[in-house]
Parts: C-alpha cells; sequence; structure tokens
C-alpha cells in the first residue's frame, strides 16, 4: 500500500461528515456531536463566569431549559428576547453580553429574524453570532454567507431526515472558534457513533429533493388549513400573511415542512382533532419522512415559563405540525376529516 492510500484509509465516517456538513453551508469546519444539546452545550461552555447570553424568546423547550437551569450555575446570564425587532438585540446589549444564539425561523411560532442585520451588529459589538438552522437546513439557508460566526444543527431533523438518529452539528468559518469547539468535542467527550454519522452521510445525498418535497407538501398543507372553517390562523412561512414573509424570501430559498396553526376553540377541541387523525402521527421531534404532530405547549415547550408562553401565543389551540413525504392529498383528507370532527 502507498502512503496516499495508507492517509486515505484513515479517514473517519466522523471527518468526512463534518467536512461535507462544512461544504455544505459553504463554511471551512463543521464539527459534529452526539445531539444538538451537546452542541449547544460547547457553544455556550465557549463563555466565562459572569457572560450574559442574549436569546431569542422562542427556542426550543430544551434549549430553554439549558440556559434557564444549568448555566446560570455557572454565573452565565441570559435574557430571551424577541429578536424579530432588531432594536430589541441592540437595547439588550450589556457590556458583559458574549454573544447572541436564536432561531430563524423559531419552533414553534417561526418568527424570522434578519440574519444579516444582526450579523452587522454583532461584529460591531465583537458577539458571537449563533444561528440555530434546524428548521431551514443548509439547503435553504445559508448563515455563515449573511454574517453568522456560528451555524448550529439538530440533525435529528431535517438533515438526518429518517427519524433514526439523534445527532447535532455546528459550521464555522473561524479558525478560533473551531479550535475552541473541537477541544471541547474531545475533552467533554460528544463524540458521535460511527454508525450515526454514516446514517447522516447517507441520507444528506437526498437533503435537497426531500427539503423540496417537505416545502411542497407544507405549502399545500398551509394553504388547506387557511381555507378551513375550523382553522383561526396558520403560521407559515411561505404564506403572503405571514409577518416575515418578505424577509423570508429575502434571505432563503424556500420553505420547510413546519405548519404551526390555531384551531377555533381550546384545548377540548384540539385533543378531540388530535385523536380523530388517522394518517398523521401524534409524536414531539420534526423533519422526518413522515408526518408528526403536537402540542407544543405541553410538550416541545413545556419548558418555557408559561407568562412567556402566552406572550408568545403557545397556548391550548396551537398546533405545530410536521408535514412529511407522503401523498400531500392523503395527508390533506386526514386533516379535513379531523378538524371537520370538531364540530364547532
Ligand atoms: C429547534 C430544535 N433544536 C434542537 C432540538 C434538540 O435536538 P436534539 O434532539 O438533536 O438534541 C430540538 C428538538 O426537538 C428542536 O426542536
Amino acid at each position: 500500500m502507498d502512503s496516499d492510500e495508507n492517509n486515505n484509509s484513515k479517514v473517519s465516517i466522523q471527518t468526512i461528515l463534518e467536512n461535507s456538513l462544512a461544504s455544505l453551508d459553504n463554511g471551512k469546519y463543521g464539527i459534529c456531536f452526539p445531539s444538538c444539546v451537546s452542541a449547544m452545550t460547547a457553544v455556550f461552555s465557549l463563555l466565562k463566569v459572569g457572560d450574559h447570553i442574549i436569546c431569542g424568546d422562542d427556542i426550543f423547550g430544551g434549549t430553554c431549559n439549558l440556559l434557564r437551569k444549568v448555566f446560570p450555575q455557572f454565573k452565565i446570564d441570559v435574557d430571551f428576547i424577541d429578536m424579530t425587532d432588531t432594536l430589541n438585540v441592540e437595547n439588550a446589549i450589556k457590556p458583559n453580553t458574549k454573544l447572541i444564539f436564536y432561531e430563524t425561523p423559531t419552533n414553534p411560532t417561526l418568527k424570522v429574524t434578519d440574519i444579516h442585520k444582526i450579523a452587522k451588529i454583532a461584529k460591531s459589538k465583537n458577539l458571537i453570532h449563533v444561528v440555530e438552522n434546524t428548521f431551514l437546513t443548509s439547503y435553504f439557508q445559508k448563515p455563515l454567507n449573511l454574517g453568522a460566526d456560528i451555524v448550529l444543527y439538530s440533525l435529528t431533523k431535517y438533515m438526518n431526515g429518517h427519524s433514526d438518529v439523534f445527532m447535532g452539528a455546528i459550521v464555522t468559518n473561524s479558525d478560533g472558534l473551531y479550535k475552541q469547539l473541537k477541544l471541547r468535542q474531545d475533552c467533554m467527550g460528544i463524540n458521535p457513533s460511527s454508525l450515526d454519522c454514516h446514517l447522516v452521510f447517507q441520507s444528506l445525498k437526498t437533503l435537497p429533493l426531500r427539503m423540496r418535497q417537505h416545502m411542497f407538501n407544507g405549502q399545500r398543507v398551509a394553504e388547506f388549513l387557511d381555507t378551513h372553517s375550523s382553522v383561526q390562523k396558520v403560521l407559515y412561512t411561505g404564506l403572503s400573511s405571514h409577518p416575515q414573509y418578505e424577509l423570508s424570501k429575502k434571505q432563503t430559498s424556500g420553505h420547510c415542512g413546519i405548519v404551526s396553526f390555531y384551531i377555533k376553540g381550546s384545548k377540548e377541541e384540539s385533543t378531540k382533532f388530535l385523536k380523530s387523525l388517522k394518517l398523521i402521527q401524534i409524536a414531539v421531534s420534526f423533519g422526518g419522512y413522515e408526518s408528526i404532530i403536537q402540542l407544543p405547549k405541553y410538550c416541545t415547550s413545556n419548558p418555557v415559563p408559561e407568562t412567556r408562553r402566552a406572550k408568545l401565543g403557545i397556548n391550548d389551540s396551537l398546533l405545530r405540525l410536521s408535514v412529511g413525504l407522503e401523498n400531500v392529498d392523503d395527508l390533506i383528507i386526514d386533516l379535513n376529516q379531523a378538524l371537520n370532527s370538531i364540530n364547532l
């Protein structure tokens, strides 16, 4: 065996995946973790005692728990703010602020943040700017191109798309951040398994096909729900009624399959509707090939304090549907019969 072959045989599937993720985001470095939450843990541990984080107000409950229950023990303080108005971000910056973190679109109310504007603010104040891109993936949105320092993923969701893996990742162009995060991956023992890396690597090959189909199905479902008399309001970035529709068009090249909507009525009607579904399963998570639905207030947004949930509109009638890759007519038939069963 000559030396080139010998070197090639030493490249691990984890490194192959990390390099692939980096290139999909036009980034220099990728690092994989065994979950998104472990990737976040590595990122937030870049800070020191006395530092401050500005975080989007609408975020996955697990992120909320991590920032409210774990990092304050290390005297790292956090403010949760509405990032749709960048003035709120400027006003929230303190002398000890070190990092800005947000999802765009957010989970579950699909609020959109102007990444380019936040990048300008972050750069002017020397803050680490982290964008969670789990909803849109690198196929529809490239936060590094818009000026973010770190893009973060739950690969568990769309990037893998087959609901059979837990993994997270970050991508960055910064030599310094890469070095620091790689050190944390090694020192904290937060490496993914080779099998999971292999599964995600295989799945990435169909990412464009899957995302285009999620978008097609998501749009059709959102338009259907928007016309149904038992639906009060639909939140979908692909509908012109979405408050940041123009911004979405500007900074992304498409929409995912997450459709949130308010049913008319309250918990009784939401529960009846959920129980009437035949094809769409009740489950947390999202981004897989199969359509799933949940009541965020009682599931993924449950760790968010009630006052903030109420302000965000995460209530008994808000449902979050992850539209899968099934025949969209079958999904609409299922939603229609379940909505009709409410009998308002
Ligand atoms: C937006 C968002 N980010 C991160 C996570 C957590 O991902 P993981 O299970 O890969 O840690 C979730 C889980 O539902 C989520 O909704």
